[in-house]
């Protein structure tokens, strides 16, 4: 796919990831549509693009619902006349351990509550379904050439204290298999479905997390840093370039080898 004129969205677009991947693409040449419920972020991210050069619309989206999504999707048909890559960045942590058990009595001090688990469900497993649906089905009934680009994470792997958020980051590492299959069975070609599951990136979440854990975690980085956004950016426009990626989820973790936050 060329970069240069294509239509993308992108959710979660007013920090981190989402923000780089719209500058990155927007630079490019492509025509950047960015969702988040951050409106003040939003526009601060647009107005930078369009200082740049770049095309960009923004719209508030509550990723959650659907019709936010769709009209988010329908305004990069109505503004831009197509809609090629669909990158779901939004997405939030809220890390705790399911039991919180007291080291000297041996007894449960605090539990992750339902809602602390459905909170993280609802944005990044819900929210990055609807997005992605409503982009595909835009795609296949105008026969956009496209990309679906749902975020994983290398916690897909089974992050300590982060029951919520690696159960969604593992079933999104899936999608890409799950939904070529369906596309290939049902004829649909030109729509490729790649996830990216970065290690950790030096955004805002990431900047907000425990920097105790963070430092352990860091410890089992090769390249030993924090993993740049534009990397995570770089490597959607390789996926959209080509066509060979498809139904795979790509890792980006500077080596990330060891897993597990220390006791
Ligand atoms: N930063 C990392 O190290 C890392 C690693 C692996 C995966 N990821 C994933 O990458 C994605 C982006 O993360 P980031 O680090 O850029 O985070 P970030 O906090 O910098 O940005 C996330 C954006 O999503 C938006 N958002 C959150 N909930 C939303 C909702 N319900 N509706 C609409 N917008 C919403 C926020 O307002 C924010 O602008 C997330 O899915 C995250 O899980 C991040």
């Amino acid at each position: 796919m060329e970069i240069k004129g294509a239509v993308a969205v992108i959710t979660g677009g007013a920090s981190g990831i989402g923000e780089s991947v719209a500058r990155t693409l927007a630079g490019l040449g492509a025509k950047v549509v960015i969702g988040d419920r951050d409106a003040a972020q939003l526009q601060r991210v647009a107005e930078a693009i369009e200082a740049a050069g770049g095309q960009v619309a923004y719209a508030k989206c509550e990723v959650t619902s659907d019709s936010d999504v769709a009209d988010l999707m329908d305004l990069a048909i109505e503004r831009f006349g197509s809609l090629n890559i669909c990158v779901a960045a939004a997405g939030i942590i809220r890390d705790g351990l399911m039991l919180n058990v007291d080291r000297e009595t041996g007894k449960v001090k605090k539990a992750m509550t339902t809602e602390q688990f459905k909170m993280v469900v609802d944005v990044n497993l819900v929210g990055s379904f609807i997005t992605i649906r409503e982009a595909a089905l835009r795609m296949v009934n105008n026969g956009y050439k496209g990309l679906l680009v749902p975020i994983s994470s290398v916690n897909k792997a089974g992050q300590t204290g982060q029951m919520n958020y690696s159960s969604t980051k593992a079933a999104i590492a899936l999608w890409p298999k799950i939904l070529v299959g369906e596309f290939q069975m049902r004829g649909v070609q030109g729509v490729r479905v790649v996830s990216i599951a970065p290690g950790y990136v030096g955004t805002p979440m990431v900047k907000g997390m425990n920097q105790d854990a963070l430092g352990k975690i860091l410890e089992g980085v090769h390249i030993a840093r924090l993993i740049e956004p534009e990397e995570i950016a770089n490597a959607v426009v390789f996926a959209a370039q080509n066509e060979a990626m498809d139904a795979t989820c790509l890792e980006i973790t500077g080596g990330l080898i060891a897993n597990g936050l220390a006791k």
